[in-house]
């Protein structure tokens, strides 16, 4: 008992002193997204496993939905998902430069089209840009849906997500409402976009988020003769390239073999569709009724898909891990684990590869559980913290999002 009340004294005095005290790890930041217009800094004491609101801010418009850390020049961007309703109202993107508790500073705010989620830098000549994919509009293109899709949801386009392929020449962007993969080339100077062959997803698919996995050649893809334009780049056909897509309303997992086109443009063949979820031993394998895959991740040769309403640790949901083979690319289940609250909408792996945030939008709670480096396999609960009110399941209420300051 004594000890114990002595312990806080001890960690003041010890480096006062100047003894040879271990010093403790600095405590890891993280940033969330809630609906409720707050964004909030996250500390992780790692000596004591204490997470805990830092600091809470009212910012990033009505919806504050999705943050993206550029660490080269340490600015935190922040979309603002208003406007979903009514598209005469605004969202926005504001930008923050965090100081090193971790508090975030407006540097900017600019106003944009409704409905901004996800979004992706890159880069053109010495600038960076912003992609922002918009569920509800969309700021450059004007998305025409000629094929009405299975569901409601797909009564009209929703770009749902931005993601940059491996040379930083291509975004996709998964859309779920029209069960088509949008591919956009970067002009390499202006930054400018220029719309190449949408791919088309099984009908019903709903593609949400996606990843590349390259060998790690496709750098050596050097703009040759490239006056500004992507597609008159001579691009060697070295290494492979795959793709790998998280389909919301269909519950599967698709693999494609990328490869890039004379035309200047991606070629996707699919190759693989997974259900990402053990299977119950039933005929007709699929997700529990009612559960959507969200978010995919993968490090080394493991993936990660967060299951929302599987209701698989009842009363929280799934973390599920695939296994990737080195030599054909494809996807196997490996298990799943404990998302510690209800509709894991995002997930983040720290960059040492030992913790990932799980950000439950239902429950409006940050989980932090322990990731094996060596077999990649989630582990024990670290941390589970309250962050803003729940909201409904299927409504844009709690969560939004949470991602590692790194
Ligand atoms: C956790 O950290 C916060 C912020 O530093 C602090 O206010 C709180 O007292 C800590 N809780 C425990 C149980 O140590
Ligand atoms: C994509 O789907 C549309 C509508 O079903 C169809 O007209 C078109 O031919 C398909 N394109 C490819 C490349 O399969
Ligand atoms: C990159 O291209 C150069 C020249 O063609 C070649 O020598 C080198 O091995 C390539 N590197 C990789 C990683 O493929």
């Amino acid at each position: 008992m004594r000890l114990t009340t002595l312990l806080p004294l001890l960690s003041i005095s010890l480096p006062i002193t100047g003894t040879a005290a271990k010093p403790s790890a600095p405590p890891s930041r993280l940033w969330a997204t809630h609906y409720n217009g707050n964004v909030y800094t996250l500390t992780l004491d790692k000596t004591t496993n204490n997470l805990s609101i830092t600091d809470t801010q009212k910012t990033c418009g009505k919806m504050p939905s999705w943050l993206t850390f550029d660490t080269e020049s340490q600015i935190v961007y922040c979309s603002d998902e208003d406007g979903t309703a009514d598209p005469s109202t605004h969202g926005s993107l504001t930008a923050y430069h965090p100081d090193r508790e971790g508090k975030l500073h407006q540097l900017s705010s600019v106003k944009t089209v409704g409905g901004g989620v996800d979004s992706v830098i890159y880069e053109a000549g010495k600038e960076k840009l912003i992609a922002i994919a918009h569920y509800t509009a969309s700021q450059e293109f004007h998305f025409k849906l000629t094929h009405p899709g299975a569901v409601a949801q797909q009564d009209s386009p929703h770009p749902h997500s931005v993601f940059l392929d491996p040379t930083g020449s291509f975004i996709v962007s998964p859309d779920l409402g029209a069960d088509l993969l949008r591919i956009y080339s970067i002009s390499s100077t202006t930054g400018k976009l220029t719309t190449c062959p949408p791919v088309n997803v099984t009908f019903g698919s709903g593609p949400r988020h996606g990843l590349f996995w390259t060998d790690g050649t496709d750098n050596n893809r050097t703009a040759n003769g490239d006056n500004g334009v992507s597609h008159q780049r001579e691009m060697a056909a070295v290494g492979k390239t795959m793709m790998y897509l998280a389909n919301e309303i269909g519950g599967t997992v698709m693999v494609f073999d990328v490869s890039y086109a004379r035309s200047g443009c991606l070629d996707l063949q699919r190759t693989q569709t997974l259900v990402p979820y053990p299977a119950s031993g039933q005929k007709d394998h699929k997700l529990p009724t009612g559960a959507t895959p969200a978010e995919i991740r993968l490090i080394g040769d493991k993936f990660y898909v967060s299951v929302r309403s599987d209701q698989g640790f009842a009363p929280s949901d799934s973390m599920v891990t695939l296994d990737r083979s080195a030599k054909s690319g494809a996807v196997k289940v490996s298990g799943k684990s404990d998302a510690w609250g209800k509709v894991p909408r995002t997930f983040a792996v720290n960059r040492a590869g030992d913790l990932v945030a799980i950000g439950n939008q239902a429950s409006a709670n940050v989980a932090i559980v322990r990731r094996d480096r060596v077999s990649g396999e989630l582990g024990e609960k670290v941390a589970v913290l309250q962050v803003g009110e729940p909201g409904k399941v299927g409504q844009a209420e709690g969560l939004s999002s949470v991602i590692w300051e790194e």
